[in-house]
């Protein structure tokens, strides 16, 4: 790996702890100004200091970020479609790696839908994306997009989505976390980052963010169910303190009730946004022009201050394994370089997925082989 590969990997995932935090906020990019992220400056700004990296678009990078804000860029070069349209796994490159190397970015992203109409398409671009991004040592990480029906999402379906990824050449890939997360992880040669999906209750979030974490997921690319929070800050911090510090659920709940300045909340109370369609563009509004208030994007200063119990390694997921986590002393800073990742399955079936029941192809018995074939809506 080439050493601007690797640097621009490093400033994804820290190299002193080998774990990540990406914030997402590209979710405009087909649901429009959805909830709480109507103003991109005002959502972004408090935030963006608490995070190891932004997942945004150029548009709102160009509008809403201040350039001399250090804080890396994974950029999202995918699109082409909305929540209104007809597919939304219909995506095409939209953004060339030369406005990415003008953008400084970390890495670039895109969705593949694996088992959609498009998967074809998908796929095949994110293969020449790898070859045009790698020219520059760019990073590319692939997102594993799923329709509206993401609890039918198992674990059989994310490694064949994510290993799909990963074999074209995707050095980071996000998706989604399920049941018998292990095997996903275990399955894909690279790092795996996850989405947080809807926003669910705080406390179900960290939840979340921790068994990912356990399973081996070097961290999170988490967007709604942090500034949809009532407390964002608080949120992302809580956050923070599962992905790089060593709390477990209960402690970074209790942070954040505290950040909250509500330390006896109860975790079934606090579930904003419940009446909305989250994935719905707020048509009443018409406040989707960044910039407008705030200017307070300041520099990303990385303070430690937000890490309890930094000391202890009680409750530190992921402490036994180094799976999937680049820039590690150990390995040369080489991802997945552990000996059994790159076999998965090997045990029992001889490194083919799902040979026991369908001839190696996942859900075949429900749907003809095409996993979840039409997905309308993102989660
Ligand atoms: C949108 C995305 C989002 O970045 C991703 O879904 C993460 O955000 P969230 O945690 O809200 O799911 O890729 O397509």
């Amino acid at each position: 790996m080439d050493w601007g590969l690797k640097n621009r990997i490093a400033r994804i995932i820290s190299p002193a702890d080998n774990k990540a935090l990406m914030l997402a906020v590209d979710h405009g990019y087909f649901l429009g100004p959805t909830e709480k992220l109507e103003d991109l400056k005002k959502t972004i700004a408090p935030l963006a200091k608490h995070c190891d990296s932004l997942m945004i678009t150029r548009g709102a990078l160009r509008t809403s970020v201040n350039p001399d804000y250090p804080v890396p860029v994974v950029l999202r070069v995918s699109g082409g479609t909305s929540i209104i349209g007809e597919d939304l796994s219909q995506e095409d490159i939209t953004v060339s790696i030369k406005d990415a190397l003008r953008l400084n970015v970390a890495a670039v992203a895109m969705s593949v839908f694996v088992g959609s109409k498009y998967e074809y398409q998908t796929i095949v671009n994110l293969g020449k994306l790898v070859n045009e991004a790698e020219e520059y040592g760019i990073p590319v990480l692939a997102v594993t997009a799923v329709g509206k029906e993401i609890g039918t999402k198992d674990a059989r379906y994310l490694s064949l989505a994510c290993r799909v990824a990963a074999e074209q050449g995707a050095h980071i890939v996000k998706t989604y976390y399920c049941e018998n997360f292990e095997k996903v992880v275990k399955s894909c040669p690279v790092p795996i980052i996850i989405a947080g999906g809807k926003k669910i209750p705080e406390k179900d979030a960290l939840k979340l963010t921790y068994d990912a974490l356990k399973a081996g997921a070097v961290g999170v690319d988490m967007g709604r169910n942090i500034w949809q929070s009532d407390n964002p800050v608080a949120m992302i911090k809580a956050v923070h303190s599962i992905v790089h510090g060593t709390n477990n659920v209960e402690q970074a709940f209790t942070l954040y009730k505290q950040l909250s300045g509500k330390p006896n909340q109860k975790s079934n109370n606090n579930k904003p946004n419940q009446k909305s369609n989250n994935n719905k563009p707020n048509q009443k509004s018409n406040n989707n022009k960044p910039n407008q208030k705030s200017n307070n994007n300041k520099p990303n200063q990385k303070s430690n201050n937000n890490k309890p119990n930094q000391k202890s390694n009680n409750n530190k997921p992921n402490q036994k394994s180094n799976n999937n986590k680049p820039n590690q002393k150990s390995n040369n800073n080489k991802p997945n370089q552990k000996s059994n990742n790159n076999k998965p399955n090997q045990k029992s079936n001889n490194n083919k997925p799902n040979q026991k029941s369908n001839n190696n192809k996942p859900n075949q018995k429900s749907n003809n082989n095409k996993p979840n074939n039409k997905p309308k809506k993102r989660n």
